[in-house]
């Protein structure tokens, strides 16, 4: 049983990845009713959060049917960073995790996400202060390290933990990878494989099927799968492997039937969070994936992907519906 803090979240948990634009609550929402035992938040700036941008402000909303859920921020300035702790706190999230892993430029360069590889001692020190300024269970999600010639992740991780990190979620790049290349799980089972390691160790990079994720936790020992791209349009993603892992058995893909309820009701749960216009764009990215692999397909997805209203959207989906009834998912 994998605990962060005093949090039971299972054996061998499935999270939610942080990701931006695509973790908010519509989309939680859907990965929880499919088995994600932890979900996290897109990352907020702590910056916009002392700031009270308004958008900074509403990815702080979260439901009581997704807990256990995380709040991740991201920031490398201590008093912001402190600021938006008590910020996030009241929220009532159940945990905090902070953002060490973002290669984006305007985010590194500043010193934040990954940027903060370069500054090991600033990422430890931040951590700490963070752990002693808050009773929630502060969790860290990074990368291997900043490039493949300056991986130290067994040490950074031993020192996180030793100074109140409650979990650890490694993805398994460095920052120069960006998203290039193939996750390499081996240095994060070294993280775990460390005898002196007692706080969960979660992978992540590339699950992307359920035997990658039986791998993650037999082959390699880690203490749960951390679950992103795989997910986007895709929440059976959860139900697949945690069905694989009881039965050893592929489960069947959702049915077109299946496939329109979801879309529809992730639509109507993102138009009544976010209004009808935000509702129609921050959506769209979903739908390659709900609908893949259906051949003559491109004139429906254009009316979901280009209709700014939400009403010839939901159309798009009964037409594919009719259409693409019977259609058998592999
Ligand atoms: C669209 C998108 C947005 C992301 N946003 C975040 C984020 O806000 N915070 C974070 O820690 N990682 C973010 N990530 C990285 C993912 O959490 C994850 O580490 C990465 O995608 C590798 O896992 P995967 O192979 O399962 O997708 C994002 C990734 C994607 C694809």
């Amino acid at each position: 049983m994998a605990k962060i803090g005093n949090i039971d979240v299972g054996d061998f948990p499935l999270l939610l990845a942080p990701m931006e634009d695509v973790s908010d609550p519509p989309f939680r929402a859907l990965c929880k009713e499919q088995g994600a035992d932890v979900v996290f938040t897109e990352f907020i700036s702590s910056e916009g959060l002392i700031r009270d941008a308004a958008k900074s402000v509403m990815k702080l909303d979260i439901y009581e049917k997704e807990r256990p859920v995380g709040i991740q921020i991201f920031g490398a300035v201590l008093d912001s960073m402190l600021q938006s702790v008590e910020i996030v706190e009241a929220s009532g999230p159940d945990m905090i995790d902070i953002n060490f892993g973002c290669p984006v430029k305007k985010v590194v360069s500043k010193g934040a996400g990954a940027g903060i590889l370069k500054d090991i001692d600033l990422m430890v020190s931040l951590t700490e202060a963070m752990v002693k300024h808050t009773k929630l269970p502060i969790t860290v999600k990074t990368r291997l390290g900043w490039d493949y010639d300056s991986i130290k992740i067994v040490e950074v991780a031993e020192r996180l933990q030793d100074v109140g990190c409650q979990a650890i979620s490694i993805h398994g790049r460095t920052r120069a990878q960006m998203y290039k290349g193939d996750a390499d799980w081996a240095p994060i089972a070294e993280v775990k494989n460390n005898s002196r390691m007692h706080i969960p160790v979660f992978g992540n990079g590339d699950v992307n099927s359920p035997e990658r994720a039986m791998e993650m936790r037999d082959k390699y020992g880690l203490d749960g799968a951390m679950i992103g791209r795989a997910s986007i349009g895709y929440p059976w993603f959860f139900s697949e492997v945690k069905h694989y892992f009881k039965t050893g058995e592929h489960l069947a893909p959702p049915t077109m039937e299946e496939r329109v309820y979801a879309a529809k009701r992730h639509l109507q749960m993102a138009i009544d969070w976010k209004g009808e216009k935000l509702g129609v764009f921050e959506t769209r990215r979903h739908y390659t994936n709900y609908f893949k692999g259906i051949p003559d397909f491109k004139e429906y997805r254009m009316k979901m992907v280009t209709s700014d209203d939400s009403a010839s959207v939901f159309e798009a989906f009964d037409e594919v519906l009719e259409k693409f009834g019977d259609f058998q998912f592999v």
